[in-house]
């Protein structure tokens, strides 16, 4: 069976940390989320519009880095049905039982070894009473702290190869390549950008120049308004949040970025818009050149710095920690 438009969206997704106080207070003081549950090790947190019990759930850990993300099936029968196309590709891990707010969950690794899975049944998020906001197109009301995404976004990921990365998730969960960026010098493909319903990318892959396995780049928040990724640069600058890029637009995906670091290690991005949608079910592939990629970078020129953009993802390689330390004032 066609597996285009058997997955729904990204759900949720786990960042592992080795600073869950700065985490938390990036997360819930900075960008406004709000913590709904703990247990054991881990804090779930959800933005105001995010449709389901929680969209991030910090786990203390040794490093930073992703412990899991959650692809919401389109159907149950859709859930079984990719779930025996990854075990015939060899990258199912089995059922689970859940989580908090979660349903019964196929586990699976990407060909690179990103930890994910996939679900149907998911709790649904019902305000309480002095959360529920008059506007009921949204879950809860707007956090009056903070500068608040609205919901989860979207994933970038490091791979060893883009191209089978790409290829398994096109042909095993329906993925449609919206763009791609190729060093046509090598023919290598250095980055894709994809996703399975409009959105111009709910998850990208990029080369990862280190020769690692399985790592983040970064995960992404929704604003949908560019001012407020301007707004979110003052707060970082103020109160001492790393910035690594941006504000600016990638000419690919058309995306407002701002790219920093949270105090746990790892690469956040607020999305300032929506980027370009697709809607065409036929679309083809837009290629860039490597050799020719100023544009796809930025269309307003900003740099992304070639010491840690193109190289730094969670975990770190030894000594890359230091890179994007930031030991700034919380307050
Ligand atoms: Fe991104």
């Amino acid at each position: 069976m066609n597996p285009r438009f058997e997955l729904a969206h990204l759900a949720h997704a786990e960042l592992l940390t080795p600073d869950m106080e700065g985490s938390l207070w990036f997360f819930t003081e900075l960008l406004g989320m709000r913590e709904v549950a703990r247990q054991g090790d881990s804090v779930y947190l959800r933005c105001y519009e995010d449709p389901y019990h929680h969209s991030l759930k910090l786990t203390g850990s040794d490093a930073p880095g992703l412990g899991n993300l959650g692809w919401r099936a389109t159907s149950a029968d859709a859930l079984d049905r990719r779930a025996a196309a990854l075990d015939t590709a060899g990258l199912g891990r089995g059922w689970t039982r859940g989580d908090l707010g979660v349903g019964r969950t196929f586990a699976f690794e990407s060909p690179d070894g990103h930890p994910m899975e996939l679900v149907w049944d998911i709790e649904k998020y019902v305000a309480p009473p002095e959360l529920r906001s008059p506007i009921l197109t949204r879950r809860s009301k707007r956090p009056l702290q903070g500068l608040p995404p609205r919901r989860l976004d979207h994933v970038n990921l490091m791979a060893s190869d883009v191209t089978a990365q790409k290829e398994v998730f096109e042909q095993t969960l329906g993925f449609g390549t919206r763009e791609r960026v190729v060093d046509f010098s090598s023919g290598t493909e250095i980055g894709a950008w994809m996703s399975v319903n409009i959105l111009g990318h709910e998850m990208a892959i990029m080369a990862d120049s280190t020769g690692s396995r399985g790592r983040l780049h970064h995960l992404a928040f929704w604003y949908g308004v560019p001012q407020h990724n301007t707004d979110a640069a003052e707060l970082c600058r103020e109160y001492g949040v790393r910035i690594e890029a941006g504000p600016d637009v990638h000419g690919i995906t058309q995306g407002a970025f701002l790219y920093v670091f949270e105090p746990g290690g790892n690469r956040i991005e607020l999305f300032g818009n929506s980027g370009i949608l697709e809607l065409e079910p036929d679309f083809e592939t837009v290629t860039w050149d490597l050799a020719d990629f100023d544009t796809g970078i930025a269309i307003g020129g900003a740099t992304l710095p070639a010491e840690t953009y193109f190289v730094y993802g969670t975990p770190p390689v030894p000594g890359q920690e230091k890179l994007v330390a930031t030991g700034g004032a919380r307050s």
